[in-house]
């Protein structure tokens, strides 16, 4: 299962160079462009997220990464909920200092590292969690990256991946396609400076697998009792899986 292919990245390091960049690029708008694009739907799907794995997070001995964690914001949701500490993780710098700046601001208790989520610098077995919001679909290599998820699971831990996906509704479909292809660049492009960004974003959500393939694909990678569930229309959804 290959993974995402920016325009002109050749193979699976040109891609991952690329997508790193385009995040360094953004990183400094990338909250405001994401919580205007969304009309601050965001907040609610992050909040999701964090709701379905809240039996994990209550378990203060509970070890939990999110990683692609970006500006940090599923992070953060993360902490609130919980007792013990959260980390996070991401390859793109920039995206990193913006996190350890909302992270201090907001006193939280999260530990963050630099770390490419197809090579995680973390033991087998040694989490209970592992999240991704809106990051796994910017892989390189999508069984490489579930692969990755499952080793670092201890047998019965959870992965929750939450991630644009094509609404199955067809009418709602192309209207939101129409917004997020045509108008979402422009706002994107304005707000951040980076108009090919935002053009990568409905690009990369159309070539995603649907959600009922990476459902099969994480059983594939070695997970059990995997679901998952539409959020609002189909713009996103949420898959969870235990290793
Ligand atoms: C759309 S942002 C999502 C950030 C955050 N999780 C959120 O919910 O807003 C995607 C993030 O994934 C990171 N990312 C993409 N590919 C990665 C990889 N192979 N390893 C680590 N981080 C990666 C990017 O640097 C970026 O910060």
């Amino acid at each position: 299962m290959r993974g995402t292919t920016p325009q002109g990245a050749r193979d699976e390091r040109e891609a991952a160079r690329w997508v790193q960049a385009m995040f360094g690029r953004v990183a400094h708008r990338y909250d405001l462009a994401n919580h205007l694009l969304s009309f601050n739907v965001d907040r609610y799907w992050r909040a999701h997220t964090v709701r379905r794995v809240r039996d994990v997070l209550r378990k203060p001995e509970a070890r939990v990464l999110d990683i692609c964690c970006g500006t940090g914001d599923l992070l953060l949701a993360l902490e609130a909920g919980r007792l013990g500490i959260v980390f996070g993780s991401d390859f793109c710098h920039p995206m990193l200092v913006a996190a350890r700046g909302k992270v201090q601001r907001r006193g939280a208790r999260a530990g963050l590292f630099e770390a490419d989520a197809l090579a995680l610098p973390v033991r087998d077995g040694a989490l209970d969690l592992i999240t991704v919001a809106f990051g796994f679909r910017n892989l390189a290599n999508y069984r490489a990256g579930l692969e990755e998820m499952r080793r670092v699971l201890r047998p019965g831990g959870v992965a929750a991946i939450l991630e644009f996906t094509r609404p199955p509704n067809r009418a709602f479909r192309s209207v939101y396609e129409y917004y997020a292809r045509r108008v979402l660049p422009w706002i994107g492009g304005a707000v951040s400076g980076s108009r090919d960004a935002y053009a990568y974003l409905p690009e990369s959500v159309r070539k995603f697998p649907e959600a009922g393939e990476l459902g099969e694909a994480m059983r594939q990678a070695g997970f059990a009792a995997v679901e998952y569930e539409f959020l609002t229309f189909g713009i996103t959804a949420l898959h969870l899986g235990t290793a």
